[in-house]
């Protein structure tokens, strides 16, 4: 069902995350230190949740998109650290938040927090971890970084509340999805490019060219994100769910837009149930391949990452910048 074509258009050789770790290995190790500190509790609720937390590892790609940042605009610097520590502590608050607001019940391979812990624990831990997150700045008189961030979860938790009410009203549009998926994850990646550079260089046109470059890497992984949830392979958390849960994302708009009115009105008629079967989901998942709004959405995904690409190849080419030309390949040919 995939259709890997159009997946991966700007490397021969299939980019993986341990070739994207290895540039940035021994600070990744560093980063997790800083990581493991911050979240130690002495609250026994709390600490168990943390212990299953450690066990659900994620890719870490904002954490080396960070690191990455640094690397690109001068060096790694303890404050690269303590960015890189926030916007995975803000990010794994997040995905608690928003498992909870999806009813997803699997989460990194794992059971989702609100299927172990049920939806109340899982909103405080998810309070505990932002609340973390903004600290590890102002311990370290980091206001700067706290502004970078506080902006971003403002925007991220605007994005989550108007992608709810636009799926309720079922009023979608092209434009309304960008919107939504600029504020709810690409706020965030731009968090990470732009106080990664901040972390290494003074020059404001770098940073605002960095956060620009995390703007159109973060609409990409959305998209890649997206895309997933009508595909077939095994990706950690459950393929479907968007359609069960009435997320219309932008495959289903692609696929809606190159359809006869008859078969639109069908469609969203089936989209718009309540309770759907399995059957319900791979007819509309089927629906969304044969129509090409699975193809269309890739390519605009590619769009972005060429965006991206362009941009970075305005810094001077060295191998930091090939390391990085490689994380944006990684995000739109990734398989989890
Ligand atoms: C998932 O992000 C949430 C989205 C913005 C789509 P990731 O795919 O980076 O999640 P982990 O941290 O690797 O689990
Ligand atoms: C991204 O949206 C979630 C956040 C930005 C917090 P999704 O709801 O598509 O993310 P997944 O698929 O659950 O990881
Ligand atoms: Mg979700
Ligand atoms: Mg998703």
């Amino acid at each position: 069902m995939n259709s890997p074509s159009t997946l991966n258009n700007f490397s021969e050789i299939p980019v993986t995350l341990d070739l994207l770790r290895q540039p940035v290995a021994k600070e990744l190790e560093e980063f997790r230190q800083f990581f493991k500190q911050e979240i130690k509790t002495d609250v026994f609720l709390l600490d168990q949740m943390i212990k299953y937390l450690h066990k659900m590892k994620g890719k870490e790609l904002r954490p080396i998109l960070v690191l990455y940042s640094a690397r690109l605009c001068g060096k790694v610097t303890v404050r690269s650290y303590r960015a890189a520590t926030m916007i995975e502590l803000l990010h794994t608050a997040t995905l608690i938040h928003d498992d909870v607001v999806d009813d997803a019940e699997q989460r990194r391979g794992f059971l989702s927090f609100n299927q172990v812990w049920k939806n109340k624990a899982s909103i405080l831990l998810g309070d505990f971890l932002l609340s973390k997150g903004l600290l590890v700045s102002l311990d370290a008189d980091e206001f700067e970084l706290l502004k970078i961030m506080s902006k971003a979860v403002k925007a991220m938790s605007e994005g989550e509340l108007r992608q709810l009410k636009a799926s309720k009203l079922q009023n979608m549009t092209e434009q309304k999805y960008f919107e939504i998926i600029r504020d709810k994850t690409a706020s965030l990646l731009a968090a990470c490019t732009e106080s990664g550079a901040f972390t290494a260089t003074e020059n404001r046109v770098l940073v605002d060219r960095m956060r620009q470059i995390g703007l159109d890497l973060g609409i990409a992984f959305q998209i890649r994100d997206d895309l997933f949830d009508y595909g077939v392979a095994d990706v950690g958390k459950p393929v479907g769910n968007d359609v069960k849960e009435k997320k219309i994302t932008l495959p289903f708009i692609k696929a809606l837009e190159n359809s006869s009115f008859l078969t639109r009105q069908k469609m969203k008629l089936l989209f718009r149930k309540e309770k759907k079967t399995d059957n319900d989901v791979s007819i509309i998942t089927k629906f969304v391949h044969e129509s090409g709004g699975y193809e269309s959405a890739a390519l605009e995904m590619e769009s972005y990452s060429k965006r991206a690409l362009s941009l970075l190849r305005e810094f001077p080419e060295n191998q930091a910048r090939h390391d990085m030309e490689r994380l944006v390949s990684y995000i739109t040919s990734r398989k989890k």
